[in-house]
């Protein structure tokens, strides 16, 4: 998957369809509740080029094979050629089924992405992971497919509900955290999801944290080193998730991970005193739950099952994450 990766930005939705221009077969995966989006990406493009459009409902228990497969008949319904473009128009479960739908056609056709949760922007749709659920296990079939670009506005958020927002902005002040201090303290410091900033800057921030996913992509495509820190607070996360039985979202048992990580980071000495404070009062401020609910027993319960080897994303401070092996008593005695 030696391709690059693509960031295409508008004001507007329809603004994509100067980037889709030339194409002869475009096929609309959306998320049934973006179906107006669809509708006016569609209304946007020249007559005869959309081959077909088909709505789906997203679930983590509807993100399986059988989905893929449904949508894999679609397109051959639609007779689409090797030449097709597959357009997925939805938050993550969305892009990464059609994605990958779109790799298992024909031996895999183009696809391109149009995000419309703040975390598939900045996350879910760059970088060219696709895939589906396989008996409950996540993303235990997909494949590396790269999108020919990922189109983001800001605009499409409007509908987004409030908990989804959250997510996405655990997700984004991650990728900052990891990557550009000046833009953390831009995010933290405009209020997000207070509804206080002006397209251009939400646009601007999105944008930010979208390109540091993608560097970070181009330089390990496949996973196999730096990619990593982009599971800054995912360790704890997951087990946080999984303690929750699923009542606390992914991005919300995130962004109480990355604060339990910045303590373990304090602990260690690998950070300056007052990292892990100055972070809860930042996520406090947005509108982030910062507090862990389960005590590290259980936390360290549930990431046995997770994950075996002992490496955690740390923070030497705020945009310099580091990769470390921590012992069990550390991680005890420092995040208690
Ligand atoms: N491929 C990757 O690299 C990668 C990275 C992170 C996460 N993921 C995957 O992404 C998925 C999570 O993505 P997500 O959080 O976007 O979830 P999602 O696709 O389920 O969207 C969240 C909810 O928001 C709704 N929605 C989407 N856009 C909307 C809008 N504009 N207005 C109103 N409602 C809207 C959806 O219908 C859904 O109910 C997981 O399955 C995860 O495995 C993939
Ligand atoms: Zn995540």
């Amino acid at each position: 998957m030696n391709k690059d990766v693509v960031i295409v930005r508008g004001e507007k939705v329809v603004d994509v369809s100067a980037r889709l221009a030339g194409e002869k077969e475009i096929y609309i995966v959306h998320d049934v509740n973006v179906a107006n989006v669809a509708a006016s990406v569609a209304r946007a493009l020249p007559a005869g080029v959309v081959r077909g459009i088909t709505g789906i409902v997203t679930s983590e228990e509807l993100k399986t094979m059988d989905t893929a497969v449904k949508l894999a008949e679609k397109f051959l319904e639609a007779d689409l050629s090797r030449g097709a473009l597959v357009l997925a128009i939805g938050g993550g479960i969305t892009t990464d089924i059609a994605g990958f739908a779109a790799s298992m056609y024909k031996r895999g056709i183009r696809y391109a992405n149009i995000p419309t949760t703040l975390l598939a922007q900045v996350d879910a749709a760059i970088g060219g992971k696709t895939g589906v659920n396989l008996h409950g296990y996540k993303n235990m079939l997909g494949a590396f497919h790269m999108p020919e670009f990922t189109f983001l506005t800001a605009s499409v958020l409007e509908t987004l509900p409030e908990k989804e927002l959250r997510c996405g902005l655990a997700e984004m002040l991650k990728t900052f955290l990891i990557g550009d201090a000046d833009a953390y303290a831009r995010a933290v410091s405009s209020g997000f999801s207070a509804n206080n900033l002006d397209g251009q800057d939400k646009n601007d921030l999105i944008f930010r944290a979208a390109s540091i996913k993608a560097d970070i992509v181009c330089r390990d495509p496949l996973e196999h080193g730096e990619r990593a820190v982009l599971n800054l607070g995912h360790t704890f996360g997951h087990a946080i998730e999984h303690c929750s039985g699923g009542s606390i979202a992914h991005g919300e048992a995130v962004g109480m991970g990355i604060i339990l990580a910045a303590k373990l980071s304090e602990g260690l000495g690998i950070a300056e005193k007052g990292l892990a404070a100055g972070l809860e009062k930042d996520f406090q401020r947005v509108g982030l739950e910062t507090t862990c609910p389960y005590g590290i027993d259980e936390l360290t319960a549930a990431m046995k099952k997770d994950k075996k080897d002992g490496r955690f994303i740390l923070l030497k401070g705020i945009g310099q994450p580091i990769i470390t092996t921590v012992k069990e008593d550390d991680l005890r005695k420092y995040t208690e």
